[in-house]
C-alpha cells in the first residue's frame, strides 16, 4: 500500500466493495498519530472537541479558530487517514459565501481533505457552494448535535414518520448537492439501512445499527477516557484512564518518596568543574 492519503474515490469504491469504512475522531497530534498507526481509513476531527477536550456542555461554544487549532494538528499526526474537520455552529449557517470563506480557511490553514456540515435542505447552498469551490463535503443527518436544542435534546431521529420520510428525502438532497459521504447518527437501524441503500455515496453510522457503510465513534469513549453520560451507542474498547490515572498516582508516590528521579536519570559534572563552581 502507499503512503498516500486514503480519498474519496477509496471510500466510493469501498462501498462498491461492500468493504466496511472505519472512522474515529482525533483532535490532537499524538492521537492522530495513534489512530493513523492503528488504520483508520478516516479522522474526524469533530466538534465534540468542546465536550471531551474543552469541558464545554455541549458543541456551540465550539469556534472556527479552535477547530483549525486542533485540525493543524491532526493533519501533522496522521499519514494516510482522510481527515475531515467539522464546521462549528453559525459558519455555514448564516449564508453561502461565509460558508465557503470558512470551509476555506479549515482547508487552506490545516490542510485537512474535507469538511462535516450538519442539516438537509436547510444548508443545502452553503454544501453546493462549497463543493463547487472542489471541497469535499461530508453531510450529517439524524441527531445533530448543533441543533440538539430544537430536536429536544439528545434522542433518537426518525422515529416518527414524518421526521424519518424527511431524512430519507434530504439525504439524497445532500448527494445531489455534492456530499462525497454522509453521517447518520442515531437513527433506528432499518432507517439507516434504508438511507445506505438508496444513496451511492458511503453513509457512516453512530448509532445507527450495521447496515451503514461505516461506522464513526468517538475516540474518547473508544478508549474510556470520557467520564460524563455515555450514549446507548457507545462501545468502549479499552480502559485508558484507569491506566493514565494509575501512571500518574505512581508518579506522585515516587516523587513523595524520593525514589524517582533513579540515577539513570541524572546528568553527572565532573569534580573539578564542580569544585571550579563551588570555590569562592
Ligand atoms: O463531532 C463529532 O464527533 C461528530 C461525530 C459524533 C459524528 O460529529
Amino acid at each position: 500500500m502507499s503512503a498516500e492519503r486514503f480519498t474519496t474515490l477509496d471510500f466510493k469504491e469501498m462501498k462498491q466493495r461492500k468493504e466496511k469504512i472505519a472512522m474515529v475522531t482525533a483532535y490532537d497530534y499524538p492521537t492522530a498519530q495513534l489512530v493513523d498507526e492503528a488504520g483508520v481509513e478516516f479522522i474526524l476531527v469533530g466538534d465534540s472537541l468542546g465536550m471531551v477536550v474543552l469541558g464545554y456542555e455541549d458543541t456551540l461554544a465550539v469556534t472556527l479558530n479552535d477547530m483549525i487549532h486542533h485540525g493543524k494538528a491532526v493533519v501533522r499526526g496522521s499519514k494516510k487517514a482522510f481527515v475531515v474537520v467539522d464546521m462549528p455552529f453559525l459558519t455555514y449557517q448564516v449564508n453561502n459565501e461565509d460558508a465557503l470563506r470558512n470551509a476555506g480557511r479549515i482547508i487552506q490553514e490545516t490542510g485537512a481533505q474535507g469538511v462535516k456540515l450538519e442539516g438537509g435542505l436547510e444548508i443545502v447552498g452553503a454544501v453546493k457552494s462549497i463543493t463547487r469551490a472542489g471541497i469535499p463535503v461530508m453531510g450529517h443527518l439524524g441527531l445533530t448535535p448543533q441543533s440538539a436544542g430544537q430536536l429536544g435534546g439528545f434522542k433518537v431521529q426518525g422515529k416518527d414518520p414524518r421526521v424519518a420520510k424527511k431524512m430519507m428525502e434530504d439525504s439524497l438532497v445532500i448527494e445531489d448537492a455534492g456530499a462525497f459521504s454522509l453521517v447518520l447518527e442515531c437513527v433506528p437501524w432499518q432507517l439507516a439501512k434504508a438511507i445506505s441503500e438508496q444513496l451511492s455515496i458511503p453513509v457512516i453510522g453512530i448509532g445507527a445499527g450495521k447496515f451503514c457503510d461505516g461506522q464513526v465513534l468517538v475516540y474518547h469513549d473508544v478508549m474510556g477516557l470520557y467520564t460524563g453520560k455515555r450514549p446507548k451507542f457507545v462501545k468502549q474498547y479499552a480502559e485508558a484512564r484507569n491506566e493514565m490515572v494509575k501512571g500518574i498516582i505512581d508518579y506522585i508516590s515516587e516523587v513523595k518518596q524520593g525514589s524517582f528521579p533513579e540515577e539513570k536519570h541524572f546528568f553527572t559534572m565532573s569534580e573539578e568543574v564542580l569544585a571550579m563552581v563551588m570555590e569562592e
